[in-house]
Formats: C-alpha cells, sequence, structure tokens
C-alpha cells in the first residue's frame, strides 16, 4: 500500500530534481494543483495526459515563472498581452496567445495558440525560477473530475498512479483562490473569455479599457464540456436557501441522505473550499448535495459556472 509520505514532499529541491529528470511534479498554485512537467519533454508530456485519463487533443496551459521567461513560449506579445500581464500576474489569470517555437502540438493538440500564466504561489514560483523553462501543468485530477486544491486530494485522486521514484507532489497547502484560472483568448479581438475565475471579465475591460466578450458560443476549452468538475453525488442547484431547505427535508423524509451548502455569504470562501465541499460530499457518500447558488457577481460567476458543471450529469 503506498501512503502518502512516498509522494507528498515540501522539498523544492526535490520537486526540481524530479522535473528536470523527465518526471511528473504535482504544483501548488493560488488556483488548484496542477501536474506539472517539463514542456519540452515530449514522455513527460505524454504522461500528463496518461495519468489524468486525458484525451490528448485537449491542450495544456503552459506555466513559467515571469514575463521574461515568456520568450519562445509564445510568438509575439500584444500590447494588451502586456498590459494584462502586468496587471495580473503572477496571478489566476491565462492568456491565450499565437503559440511560439518551443511549443510542441503535443502542449496545444495542434492548434496555432498557447495558453500562458505565471502563477503565484511562492513554492511553484521558486521552482518556475530555478527550472527556467516552461512547465506544462492541467489540474491535477483525473479528466472531469474535480480539481484538486490540497496536497491530498492529488494524492486521493492519482496517488496511485504516479510513481514515487521519478514523480512528486509539492505540498504547498490549501490553495486561497480555490477555481482554476481565467482563461482570455487574446488572439481575437475584442478578446473572448474562456473560463471564468477570480479576475473576472469586468476587471479585464477595466485593464484594457475595451470591451472583453463573455463565455459564449462553441466549447473552446475542457473546462467549458457542459459536465466537468464533477463529484460522484448528485448536486443540486437552488437559488434561494428557502427552497434549498425545503427540499433537503423533503428528501430526508424520504431516507436521503443529504447536506445543504450554503456559503452565499462569503464569495472568496466559497470558492476555496468549493472543491473541497464537493469532495466532503462523497467522503461523506450523500444521495445529494443541496447548494444554494452564489449571486452572479464578482467570482460569484466562476462558482455559478463550475456549480452548473458540476450538477450536470455526462
Ligand atoms: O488555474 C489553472 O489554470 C490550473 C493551474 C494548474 O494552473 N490549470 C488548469 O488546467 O486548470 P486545465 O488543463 O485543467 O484547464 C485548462 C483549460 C482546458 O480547458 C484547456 O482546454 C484550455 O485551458 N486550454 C489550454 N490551452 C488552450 C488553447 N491553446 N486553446 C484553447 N483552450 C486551451
Ligand atoms: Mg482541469
Amino acid at each position: 500500500m503506498r501512503s502518502p509520505a512516498d509522494l507528498i514532499t515540501t522539498d523544492v529541491d526535490r520537486a526540481l530534481e524530479r522535473l528536470r529528470d523527465g518526471g511528473l511534479v504535482a504544483i501548488p498554485t493560488e488556483t488548484v494543483y496542477g501536474l506539472a512537467a517539463d514542456a519540452e519533454d515530449p514522455a513527460a508530456v505524454a504522461r500528463i495526459f496518461e495519468i489524468k485519463g486525458r484525451p490528448t487533443h485537449h491542450p495544456l496551459i503552459v506555466h513559467v515563472a515571469d514575463l521574461d521567461h515568456l520568450d519562445g513560449w509564445v510568438d509575439s506579445l500584444t500590447d494588451d498581452a502586456a498590459t494584462l500581464a502586468g496587471a495580473c500576474w503572477p496571478g489566476p489569470l491565462t492568456m491565450l496567445l499565437p503559440r511560439g517555437r518551443r511549443v510542441a502540438d503535443a502542449i496545444t493538440g495542434g492548434r496555432p495558440t498557447v495558453g500562458v500564466r505565471v502563477p503565484s504561489h511562492p513554492l511553484t514560483l521558486d521552482l518556475l525560477r530555478r527550472f527556467g523553462g516552461g512547465v506544462a501543468a492541467p489540474s491535477a485530477n483525473r479528466f472531469g473530475k474535480v480539481s484538486p486544491t490540497r496536497a491530498e486530494h492529488v494524492f486521493a485522486d492519482i496517488g496511485t498512479l504516479l510513481d514515487p521514484t521519478r514523480d512528486v507532489i509539492l505540498d504547498g497547502g490549501s490553495c486561497p483562490v480555490g477555481v482554476e484560472s481565467t482563461i482570455v483568448d487574446l488572439t481575437v479581438a475584442p478578446p473572448q473569455m474562456l473560463r471564468s475565475g477570480a479576475i473576472t471579465a469586468d476587471e479585464i475591460s477595466r485593464i484594457l479599457d475595451s470591451p472583453v466578450h463573455g463565455a459564449s458560443g462553441p466549447s473552446r476549452t475542457s473546462g467549458m464540456l457542459v459536465s466537468h468538475y464533477a463529484p460522484e453525488c448528485q448536486v443540486v442547484l437552488f437559488d434561494n436557501a428557502f427552497d434549498a431547505n425545503h427540499e433537503a427535508s423533503l428528501r430526508g423524509d424520504h431516507g436521503q441522505h443529504v447536506h445543504v451548502l450554503d456559503r452565499t455569504d462569503d464569495l472568496v470562501t466559497a470558492a476555496r473550499e468549493l472543491y473541497n465541499d464537493l469532495r466532503a460530499a462523497d467522503r461523506a457518500a450523500l444521495d445529494a448535495l443541496i447548494v444554494v447558488m452564489p449571486p452572479a457577481s464578482g467570482i460569484g460567476h466562476a462558482l455559478r459556472d463550475r456549480l452548473m458543471k458540476a450538477a450536470t450529469r455526462s
């Protein structure tokens, strides 16, 4: 039986060594944990897809230490991209830009664009600075499932699939933002939101002083699939606490084991705890998690998006 101690460490030196040797490193970021590999190592990148059970045409985000390390990863840095990077990096924003010469087809699923971001977690920034190159990292969960926001979540999801002699989980505590980065496509005019996150479309529009299109139309990112971020238990959404509690008591009367999740009073905490709450529902073997929907403001947009996908059965 593999124990967490075989894989989980706080030692950045060990993580760096594994990354350089072509192993996988689960990295803490401010959003969620990522499953990282040297983006220029095809065998390591292939293992990411294998371990996640992710279709190979779903592109990966390339993470770098700072703006100066983007050289070769993007073809050109537009004015908008430089402005957004200056305002939001390190931080929970991924920008889609024309891909550079260092980007392999395996990273982008053959697309002409690449997603890039500078995450703000201190351990991972230290790792990225010392590594120097680009690190490809999707969220460190099995494809379509709930993202991990703690090292233990990563271990629970993929611990048995990682190789303790090659891979490591870098423990940086619980992720302070809790939902994945905002993704904005800067290869189209006006820029288009592909995934909502802690940085909202309104903020981006304000920073760029120009309009930004909301996330609509045909899906271009896997996070836009209708069902995603889904726990095993049923997730049922209500607009207000009264209706949620009423549903909970009806289900209770029918012998169902349910909980009501209402974090509408504090959306920052709601986001930070969202994936842990969904995981806790499964650990408690609930029949259903009955959720009071947060309002559509600020990070509430991202919460509503993730909850709607969690509530959709594939
Ligand atoms: O917060 C985050 O972004 C986390 C942390 C680890 O950085 N990463 C993350 O990666 O959420 P992932 O792979 O779980 O989600 C990235 C999304 C996917 O839906 C992928 O399809 C989309 O970004 N994506 C990446 N590159 C793309 C590209 N060139 N064109 C379109 N979509 C892209
Ligand atoms: Mg993901």
